[in-house]
This record gives structure tokens, C-alpha cells and sequence, in this order.
């Protein structure tokens, strides 16, 4: 029997690339989206790359009823991964009521929801930024979580508390919270990748909307760092080797070899680049020479953050495959062929 699998944000960024794994392993899909930051030409990406098209509802999880609707005819679900969220670190400061009704009520309904089914494994999308500036790296789990920098930053902090808790008393809730590092890239296909709307945030499109000429100069973020060249150091990670993190997670919950019933692992490759190596990485596999100046301090950068991933090797069996130059160049292929049109 096929196990029934619901992606909430599963037109998102990395939400789509986890339902093209998840068909690709032969689940089904039934992805929730509202599609704030989405689109449904996403559903023909994944189509045209898996040959399936998952099932698509269009809803907002804030919306109690729909979704309370929903679990009533899909009482045959046995995991979710859940994405929907907002994901806009300074929007989060300006808004944040909205991120928290977003981001934290839609979660306890959608656990509330859970607890009807027979059994809920849940796939929670955490961030490497609940560590803050870590004392020591690589980051293991068992680092300390710090004061967060911001609402957004809150939001996976709290959902984690939230999750957690609840799995403590929940008679069939089994948890895993997936704390990324920095994912970028695309499907090798250029199917689907990531989609900022307005001004990317995030390194890796600005720079490839530089390269595309898109935008005129990319701003590097300070060069007055403790690092070997002075930037910030990240750990990226392609997003198909994310995306297959999060199978891993699934199948540890349904073939219930989890050992406790919430679970904290950290995603990432271990290695760490500076802002200027992926520049230069970009530069090399993309043959475009990036126009860029070193300006000050972005507000709430850390200055080094990669995961120490031997948790996740060891226990999910998983480790990232993809280097940052697959990563930079399958971003880059993206990129072009979007603007094709
Ligand atoms: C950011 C968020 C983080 C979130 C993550 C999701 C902030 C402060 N942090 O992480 O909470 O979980 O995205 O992907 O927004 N950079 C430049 N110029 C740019 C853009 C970025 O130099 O135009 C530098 C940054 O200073 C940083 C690195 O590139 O050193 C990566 O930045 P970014 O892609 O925004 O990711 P994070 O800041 O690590």
C-alpha cells in the first residue's frame, strides 16, 4: 500500500523539490498550498519531471475549517512535512503578528488536526538559525539555541518548543525538525528552483539575477569578519540533497525506528564557504564575471555558521552529495531558463 504524504508549502522552494523525491520513492502526494508565495506552473514543473501531478488543494492553514475539512476526507494520511511559512527575515521585524499568526497558529491547528489520525509522523522545516552565532563549529544539535535575531527566527524556535511538547503527550505523534543550513540551487532538470518575488534577500538569486542582468551590482556584506578572507562563512546546501533529507526523516517516522518520539537533526554539507569562494565558485562554473562591491555589515549576519552533520550521516543514513559548484551551476541553469520566456 502506498503511504499517503501531505507537503503543506509544497509549491515553495524547497517544498516542491521534496514532492519530486517523495513521487520519485513512490509516495503520494497531496500538497497544501495558498500560494502567497507560490504559483501552480510549479505543479507542471514537478509534473514534467516525476510524470505524476500531485494532488494540489489551495488553502491557507490559518483557515481552521478548511483544513479541519480537509484531514476529514484524507483520514488516510500518514506523514506531512510541513513548509508553510513566511520566510522574510526583515519583514518579519516590521510584521510580527503576521508572522507569528503564519507561522505558529497554523501550526497548532494543523497538530491539532494530527491528533485525529491513526498515526501523524511530522516533518517540521527548522533553521540552523535557532543556533545564532554558535560558540563552537562545526554546529552539533546539542548546541545551545540563542536569543533569536528575529520574529521569523522566533517562529522556528517556538514551532520547535511547540512540536515537541506536544509530542511528549501526543499518543500518535512522532516528530523530526530538520534544521537547514543554507539551501540553494535547483532540479538539474531547471524544472523548478527558487522564485523570489521582488528583491531576492538571499545570496544565491541576487547573484544570479546579477549574472542575468537582472540587477546591477551585488553589495557584499562586510569584509571586516574573523574569517580567512573577511566575509561570512555558510554552509550551502543543495536543495535536492535537502530534499532527500527530508525522505529520510519520513521513512525513519514510518518505519518507526525513530528512538524518540521528536527528533532535532541538522542538515547541511559541514563545509563552510565565504561570501567571496561561492562569488568566485559562480564566477568559474557560470563563465560570468559578477559585478560586486564590499559594503558594511548586514544587521543580525553571523559570522560563521556549518553544521556538524554526523548525526544525520549516522542515524538517517544521509549525506549531501552535491558540491557548491552543482549547486551555483543547477541555480544558474534556473535562472536562465525563467527568463527565457
Ligand atoms: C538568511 C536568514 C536566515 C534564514 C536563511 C534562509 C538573515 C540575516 N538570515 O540566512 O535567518 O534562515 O536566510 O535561507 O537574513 N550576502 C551578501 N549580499 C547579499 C546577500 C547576502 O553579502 O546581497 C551575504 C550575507 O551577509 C551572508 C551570506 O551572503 O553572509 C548568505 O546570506 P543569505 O543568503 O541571506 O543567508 P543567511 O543570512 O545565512
Amino acid at each position: 500500500m502506498t503511504s499517503k504524504i501531505v507537503v503543506t508549502g509544497g509549491l515553495g522552494f524547497i517544498g516542491s523539490h521534496v514532492v519530486v523525491e517523495l513521487q520519485n520513492e513512490g509516495f503520494e502526494v497531496v500538497v497544501i498550498d495558498n500560494l502567497s508565495n507560490s504559483s501552480k506552473d510549479v505543479l507542471k514543473g514537478i509534473t514534467e519531471i516525476t510524470g505524476i501531478e500531485p494532488i494540489f488543494e489551495e488553502f491557507d492553514l490559518r483557515d481552521k475549517f478548511s483544513l479541519s475539512d480537509f484531514f476529514k476526507r484524507n483520514s488516510d494520511v500518514t506523514g506531512v512535512i510541513h513548509f508553510a511559512a513566511s520566510k522574510a527575515v526583515g519583514e518579519s521585524v516590521q510584521l510580527p503578528l503576521l508572522y507569528y499568526e503564519n507561522n505558529l497558529a497554523s501550526l497548532v491547528y494543523l497538530l491539532k488536526e494530527l491528533e485525529q489520525l491513526k498515526e501523524a509522523n511530522f516533518i517540521f522545516s527548522s533553521s540552523c538559525t535557532v543556533y545564532g552565532q554558535a560558540d563552537e563549529l562545526p554546529i552539533t544539535e546539542a548546541a545551545p539555541t540563542k536569543v533569536a535575531e528575529s520574529p521569523y527566527g522566533n517562529t522556528k524556535q517556538i514551532g520547535e518548543e511547540i512540536i515537541r511538547d506536544t509530542a511528549k503527550v501526543s499518543k500518535v505523534l512522532n516528530a523530526i525538525a530538520l534544521r537547514y543550513f543554507n539551501p540553494i540551487g535547483a532540479h538539474e532538470s531547471a524544472n523548478i528552483g527558487e522564485l523570489p518575488i521582488g528583491t531576492p534577500q538571499n545570496l544565491v538569486p541576487y547573484i544570479t539575477q546579477i549574472a542575468i542582468g537582472l540587477r546591477e551590482q551585488l553589495s557584499v556584506f562586510g569584509d571586516d569578519y574573523p574569517t580567512n578572507d573577511g566575509t561570512c562563512i555558510r554552509d550551502y546546501i543543495h536543495v535536492v540533497d535537502l530534499a532527500k533529507a527530508h525522505v529520510a526523516a519520513l521513512k525513519r517516522l514510518l518505519e518507526k525506528k525513530n528512538t524518540e518520539n521528536y527528533e532535532v537533526f541538522n542538515i547541511g554539507t559541514g563545509k563552510g564557504s565565504s561570501v567571496l569562494e561561492v562569488i568566485n565558485a559562480f564566477e568559474e562554473v557560470s563563465n560570468q564575471k559578477l559585478n560586486y562591491k564590499i559594503v558594511g555589515r548586514r544587521a543580525g549576519d553571523i559570522t560563521a555558521a556549518y553544521a556538524d552533520t554526523t548525526k544525520a550521516n549516522e542515524v538517517l543514513d544521509w549525506k549531501s552529495e552535491l558540491n557548491l559548484q552543482d549547486a551555483l551551476l543547477s541555480a544558474w541553469n534556473w535562472e536562465q531558463k525563467i527568463r527565457q520566456i
